[in-house]
């Protein structure tokens, strides 16, 4: 009996700002923004969408499915709260049923690969069952900073269960982890700290680490995957890494040159986050989301691997097998129509609405009504998040 990826589904905010605006309000060359880093568009959250109306949006085509869900998992580093897992409020919004399991998880952007792999295991203890993991981030940074162009927002909503019609995870698995302090948020602060140029550095130094642990237990080189899905900060540190596995390939091979170039193996994921930037804990599967949608390709049994790397730091290299027929259960149309109609916001508008942080008075305070999906944060009322549908 195998369990895997039976759906995914992915949201973004109806707003967004595109980066050659903010490039030009900076001072800064378009192309750095553009080919330098690799985005052209950043998603922008406005003050009544938050992680749990992503995930919920994220999840609402699942809705099918709602009555066999036991668990849900919330993958996220944006969190509301101190003691109650967002995913709580999604499962209300979501009418999800009651005999259920809720749990928040964080370790940065590498979360939601742990919620896969622990949903995998319990589906398959319990196949009659399906498990729903939510990946949903605001990636902020300040205003101004070096990593401004690479903010974004957005949520991916997994549904695993023993009826695997996207994808099957591979059982090798290569895995790290080091106390380090590239990037973090303290408690206190709304915005990232993140020492820029030692991130990619750690990113890089934790994806040989997996690759080499990977290897030790596959005999799989790099040219026997079909694609290559990385947790994707911005598209273009997915390019430095691919460099990276090549580099290790040729060293092995002894032959300066692989089988397969950036542009068969890893571009085709990158084109969602190109529009959208980082999504954190979602990014990796919005990788996998944007292949999967790519309607010239065929990828009936066709090998992944995925690198998913949350800063701070743990990461993990992984593969898995796309399900013969995968196409029949995609939301191709849904994701492509979300990207296509958003409303594009000036660098102005974009920093007012950066700076309306939630009041931290407790006190009554309803928010405007801006463009969000099927659910929205309305306000605070006696320290209490108020969501309602639209
Ligand atoms: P920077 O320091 O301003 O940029 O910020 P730079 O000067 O290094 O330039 C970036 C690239 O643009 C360089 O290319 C330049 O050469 C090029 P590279 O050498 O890297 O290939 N460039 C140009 N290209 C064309 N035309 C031009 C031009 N000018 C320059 N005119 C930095 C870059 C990534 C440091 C910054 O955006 C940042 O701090 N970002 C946030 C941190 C981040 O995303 N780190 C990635 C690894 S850590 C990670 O992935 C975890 C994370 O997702 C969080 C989590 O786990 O929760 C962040």
């Amino acid at each position: 009996m195998t369990t895997g990826i039976e759906k995914i589904s992915f949201y973004t905010p109806r707003y967004m700002l595109p980066l050659e605006d903010l490039a030009a309000a900076r001072g800064a060359d378009y192309n750095k923004y553009r080919v330098g880093i690799g985005q052209e568009i950043m998603a922008v959250a406005p003050p009544d969408e938050d992680i749990v109306t992503m995930a919920a949006s994220a999840a609402l085509p699942l809705e099918s499915y709602f009555t066999s869900i036991d668990t849900v998992f919330f993958a996220t580093e944006s969190s509301i709260d101190q003691s109650k897992a967002a995913g709580l409020f999604v499962h209300g919004l979501l009418g999800l049923p009651k005999r259920c399991r809720v749990i928040e998880l964080k370790q940065a952007c590498y979360s939601a690969t742990l919620a896969l792999r622990i949903a995998t295991q319990m589906v398959s203890a319990n196949p009659k069952t399906r498990a729903l993991v939510l990946a949903s981030d605001i990636a902020r940074y300040e205003l101004g900073s070096p990593a401004e162009p690479t903010q974004g927002a957005g949520a991916v909503a997994i549904l695993v269960s023993n009826k695997p019609h996207i994808l099957t995870l591979d059982p090798e698995t290569g895995i790290y982890a080091e106390d380090v302090m590239d990037f973090w948020r303290p408690n206190y602060r709304e915005e990232a700290v993140v020492e820029g140029k030692t991130s990619t550095r750690i990113y890089l130094h934790a994806l040989q680490n997996t690759w080499k642990h990977y290897q030790e237990q596959s005999d799989r080189s790099l040219d026997r995957f079909d694609h290559c899905c990385f947790h994707t900060p911005f598209t273009n540190m997915a390019r430095k890494a691919y460099q990276l596995l090549q580099k290790q390939q040729s060293k092995h091979t002894g032959t300066d040159k692989t089988e397969k170039t950036f542009e068969e193996q890893v571009a085709p994921s990158l084109h969602y986050n190109r529009l959208t930037g980082n999504t954190y804990s979602a990014s990796l599967y919005e990788c996998l989301a944007c292949l999967l949608d790519q309607n010239d390709l065929e990828l009936d049994q066709k090998k992944i691997s995925f690198f998913s790397y949350g800063s701070g730091c743990t990461a993990e290299f992984f593969s898995g097998t796309i399900s013969p027929g995968y196409k029949e259960h995609l939301f191709t149309k849904q994701h492509q129509a979300l990207l296509q109609d958003r409303t594009a916001l000036t660098v102005r508008q974009y920093e007012d609405v950066f700076q309306l942080s939630v009041p931290r008075d407790g006190w009554d305070h309803q928010f405007g009504e801006y463009r969000t999906g099927p659910f929205r944060f309305s306000g605070v009322s006696g320290h209490k998040r108020i969501y309602t549908k639209t």
